[in-house]
């Protein structure tokens, strides 16, 4: 079945140089600036001749972008989907064309689009350990006597938002003291999770614990939090996923209790991927990054590669 599977995939040429597309969704905060650049960085060893647009935040954008890098002929196409049924049609019209693509950090439904049948692979975190990861952080390091949790989560719609949700509210229905009391959408972004807080906390004046679905959000409720005259990491812990350097500063500071890695520097596994595939290998469907969790008992150490 592997192989019937695998025969449906564009092929790729190995060639001495590639013409490489990267879709990416937006570049308004750290770790998408990161990804990209991570792929610029490799571009030149790898023997890319790399195009990269941003979406600017708007799936409808990235589908033309990916649009226009099949009528370029691209020979691949690495596309972290902004949403997960959005960017289903580019997927599929790219495979249709003949140019095999890369999902990159983000998912598609699964239940429409697969790997090894209508793209060669995902390449990314376990997102859904990422959520579970935070919450057992909370269950082990929270002391008080209930937890009443403010939730920010990523934009509607996104495999991270969908999963780190799944895996952190699972672990804390199995706490009697530890309670969701509110969770609402910041996009992933900073401005916006700061706006969040701050309706939130008219609502929930007596939350003890924000979980952030990324950093950027994070540091937007820390500066909530602060405008209204509380003190992250005493009145309220702050626990979060990416590990920017400005979270692991937040850390250091005493303001945020975690960050659970969740790596944005792909070029080098997309460089290794591409020239197997384009060598004949197979792909495994989910090229799996590993994580690690910033606290206060390593922040520090990692400060200075952080981005
Ligand atoms: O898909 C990964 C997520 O997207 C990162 O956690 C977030 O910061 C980014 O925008």
């Amino acid at each position: 079945a592997g192989l019937a599977m695998a025969q449906q995939l564009p092929p790729l040429e190995q060639k001495d140089s590639y013409r490489v597309g990267f879709a990416q969704m937006e570049s308004n905060n750290p770790w998408r600036i990161a990804e990209t650049q991570s792929f610029r960085d490799v571009a030149e060893q790898c023997n890319w001749n790399l195009t990269v647009t941003d979406a600017a935040g708007s799936a409808a954008k990235q589908v033309a972008d990916v649009d226009s890098m099949i009528a370029q002929g691209m020979d691949a196409i690495f596309l972290p989907p902004r949403e997960e049924r959005a960017l289903i049609p580019a997927v599929m019209k790219a495979r249709a064309a003949g140019i095999p693509v890369f999902l990159v950090d983000r998912q598609v439904d699964p239940a429409v689009a697969r790997a090894g049948e209508h793209y060669v692979a995902f390449l990314g975190s376990d997102f859904v350990e990422q959520g579970q990861t935070a919450a057992q952080w909370l269950v082990d390091n929270f002391d008080g006597e209930e937890a009443r949790i403010i939730e920010l989560e990523g934009t509607t719609g996104s495999s991270p938002a969908n999963d780190r949700k799944q895996g952190f509210d699972e672990v804390i229905a199995e706490q009697d003291n530890m309670t969701i009391i509110a969770s609402q959408s910041g996009d992933f972004s900073r401005d916006t999770g700061r706006q969040v807080m701050e309706t939130l906390l008219q609502a929930h004046p007596n939350v003890n614990v924000v979980y952030a679905h990324n950093d950027e959000m994070a540091i937007g409720a820390i500066q909530a939090l602060e405008v209204s005259g509380r003190t992250p990491g005493e009145d309220v812990l702050v626990v979060s996923i990416d590990g920017t350097r400005d979270a692991l500063r937040a850390i250091i500071n005493g303001k945020m209790g975690v960050s659970v890695e969740s790596s944005p520097f792909f070029g080098p596994v997309a460089c290794d991927v591409l020239n197997r595939y384009a060598a004949g290998g197979t792909i495994e469907p989910w090229v799996r990054v590993e994580d690690r969790v910033f606290t206060a008992d390593n922040a520090a150490d990692h400060i200075d590669e952080a981005y």
